[in-house]
């Protein structure tokens, strides 16, 4: 069971065809959305690809419905804001409350950032992602899914090849 945790970044948009990918490496994967990367996503179509529904919320305190546990979690794409806030113990998200989860119990985890150049030159951001390494999460360097100057492709391999080292 991998989560295939989905952050508000261009990817975002073309993330059936990672979760494709990950099918065919056998994984059954649960996509969990940030609230703003939900809005960027179809939905009700990755939760046809997936046969789970696509969670973005927490849930109110009278439902029970959980999610299976998970073997393994990718993040991508991760944005600047997500990992700033996952490093700081942030959880006003259900993505980064299983996160911050995901670190207590030392969960596989597999990061793709990707921000902007000015934001990733940002001090924090390095640090951010220094402190994840140092926590035994596996993160790919920034933006090694991007394709050049390309807006809609991108290139899922790094992500994949180090779910198959974890
Ligand atoms: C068109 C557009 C593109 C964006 N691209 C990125 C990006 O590549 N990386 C990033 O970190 N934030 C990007 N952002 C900003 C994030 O969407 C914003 O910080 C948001 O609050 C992130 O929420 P999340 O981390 O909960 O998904 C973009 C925003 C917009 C409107």
């Amino acid at each position: 069971m991998l989560y295939l945790v989905v952050c508000a970044a261009p990817p975002a948009q073309a993330i059936a065809e990672l979760i494709g990918l990950l099918q065919e490496k056998n994984w059954t994967v649960c996509v969990i959305a940030t609230p703003r990367a939900a809005g960027w996503m179809d939905i009700s179509a990755l939760a046809d690809k997936t046969g789970r529904p696509v969670r973005d919320e927490y849930q109110g305190p009278d439902d029970s419905e959980s999610l299976p546990r998970a073997d393994v979690i990718a993040v991508a794409p991760a944005t600047f804001n997500t990992v700033n806030k996952w490093v700081a113990g942030i959880s006003d998200t259900f993505a980064l409350g299983l996160l911050n989860e995901a670190i207590g119990l030392r969960l596989p985890i597999v990061v793709a950032p990707y921000a902007k150049s000015s934001l990733a030159a940002h001090p924090a951001y390095a640090r951010s992602l220094q402190t994840l390494s140092e926590w035994g999460v596996t993160v790919l360097p920034n933006e090694a899914i991007r394709v050049g100057a390309a807006r809609d492709v991108f290139d899922w391999r790094p992500v994949v090849d180090a779910l198959d080292g974890v």
